[in-house]
């Protein structure tokens, strides 16, 4: 399925309402900064960041963990338009060293919890010492997948398609610095 975006000179004209600002997520993202960083004293954590949305959320965090840490970036795809394909994939795992590792999966937003729980059980294939999700949105009222609970949520958001700081709408608005919600105009028909 392809959708095609809107012509727009300024991509702040697809948002609707600005849910997050810059401000809040720096101010939120610094503070799970600094909670990951007392959990995880001597554990040399790895991050695995979820690519592509979840890229402003740990290139932001990074600033705020100050224990020793490595991050590696692994690309997965679920989404297609505004709807879950419920199809995830996920490549670069297997170049990665992650037996006995405490392992911290970086993602943009967990919404049904598939795309997650895929990530964890390919994930556990590699005898991780831990496994724990860090994500800067979670949309629990869309949960379809139970048992999946971050330890570390930057915000929780309503059912409403959001874009910005990373998250997109077919691989458009990831620039805008806050989270916004899509003009329904800019999808439908
Ligand atoms: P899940 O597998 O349903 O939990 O969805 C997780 C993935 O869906 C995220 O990594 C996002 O790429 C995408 N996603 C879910 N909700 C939204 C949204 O509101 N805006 C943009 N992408 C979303």
């Amino acid at each position: 399925m392809s959708f095609e975006i809107k012509s727009m000179t300024n991509i702040n004209e697809g948002i609707e309402e600005i849910l997050i600002t810059h401000e809040e997520l720096i101010k939120r993202i610094e503070e799970v900064g600094k909670e990951i960083s007392k959990d995880y004293v001597g554990k040399n954590p790895l991050l695995i960041a979820l690519l592509k949305g979840s890229v402003p959320f740990l290139s932001e965090l990074l600033n705020s963990i100050y224990i020793p840490m490595e991050y590696e970036c692994v690309k997965v795809s679920s989404y297609c338009g505004t709807k879950s394909t419920g199809c995830v994939t996920i490549e670069g795992l297997n170049k990665l060293s992650i037996e006995n590792r405490n392992l911290i999966i970086i993602e943009d937003i967990v919404d049904s919890g598939l795309t997650i729980q895929k990530t964890i059980e390919a994930l556990n294939e590699y005898h991780p010492a831990s496994i724990e999700v860090a994500t800067l949105l979670d949309k629990p009222s869309m949960r379809q997948i139970e048992n999946i609970h971050p330890k570390y949520i930057c915000f929780k958001i309503p059912n409403k398609f959001v874009v910005g700081f990373g998250l997109d709408f077919n691989q458009q608005f990831r620039n805008l610095p806050y989270v916004g919600v899509l003009k329904p105009t800019m999808y439908m028909e």
